[in-house]
């Protein structure tokens, strides 16, 4: 897994946002993963202020939401829909037609889950997927316990997600229990992922996710499995990281060869 980190959650942000910009320049017709919740909306800050100062275009840009409360319809101020609307698509030119976030009214979840698997697929598939992390190193809603080889399914919510998320509603009784959620599984299969992170309140999650074992108990951590991932935290959140040391030499390593710095290596030219 590449670690970069960033001094303050304002760095994420920026960061997070070149590489989706530079991914939606190179391939206009990307598909996107995008998440919801307090980590991306400086992300999506930054990606609205590319595409209105430098034409950054999502017009061919198809996108798949990782999640949505169960029971909420798509206009509840609460819901997952909602908030895309609000915080990015409303901003963009991205076509609504190519939005894709799921139906918390489904009524037949298990073929509703399933037809959003297919559409995935029939886009063929994600090509970045931006992730958070809960307190307690869930992706999207699998939460601890979650299979690591998990699809799109319903998903109680754990008690300390009701609590986290319940910042966002009137109270905890408010929390919807259930969401729909792209599984691990589906995750793993992006070509890459970003995995976002600010704040001292995930930084036990993010060690665990990045230095522990592979485990249901901590689900990010199966991105381990993956082959490109890109972790972005900020200072906070990469506290308690025992190789925060060799992350940052890794990076400047990277910057060295890619502007040609080869001296560092003893490959200086002759
Ligand atoms: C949201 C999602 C969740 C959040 C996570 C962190 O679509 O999939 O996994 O990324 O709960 O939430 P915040 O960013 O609010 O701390």
């Amino acid at each position: 897994m590449r670690v970069i980190v960033e001094r303050d959650q304002e760095g994420v942000s920026r960061r997070a946002a070149q590489f989706i910009a530079n991914l939606v320049r190179r391939r206009p017709t990307c598909v996107l993963g995008l998440a919801t919740g307090g980590t991306p909306l400086g992300t999506y800050t930054e990606l609205i202020r590319l595409h209105r100062e430098e034409n950054l275009d999502f017009s061919r840009v198809v996108t798949f939401n990782l999640d949505e409360y169960v029971g909420l319809s798509a206009t509840h101020p609460q819901s997952y829909r909602h908030f895309m609307q609000r915080h990015f698509f409303d901003h963009i030119n991205v076509d609504p037609r190519d939005t894709h976030v799921p139906d918390g009214r489904a009524l037949d979840f298990e073929a509703y889950c399933e037809q959003y698997e297919r559409m995935i697929a029939d886009e063929g598939g994600i090509d970045l997927q931006l992730l958070g992390i809960g307190s307690d190193g869930h992706i999207a809603f699998n939460e601890p316990g979650s299979s690591l080889g998990s699809r799109t399914r319903l998903k109680t919510l754990t008690e300390e997600t009701v609590r986290d998320n319940a910042r966002f509603f009137g109270s905890e009784q408010e929390v919807p229990r259930l969401a729909i959620t792209m599984g691990v599984g589906t995750i793993l299969e992006s070509r890459q992922c970003l995995l976002l992170a600010a704040g001292a309140t995930k930084a036990s999650a993010v060690r665990d996710t990045i230095e522990g074992p592979i485990t249901a108990q901590v689900t990010a951590s199966a991105l381990q499995l993956h082959r490109d991932v890109i972790a972005i935290l900020d200072e906070e959140a990469a506290r308690l990281l025992e190789r925060r040391d060799y992350y940052r030499e890794v990076e400047r390593s990277q910057a060295a060869l890619q502007e040609g710095r080869l001296g560092k290596f003893g490959l200086a030219p002759s």
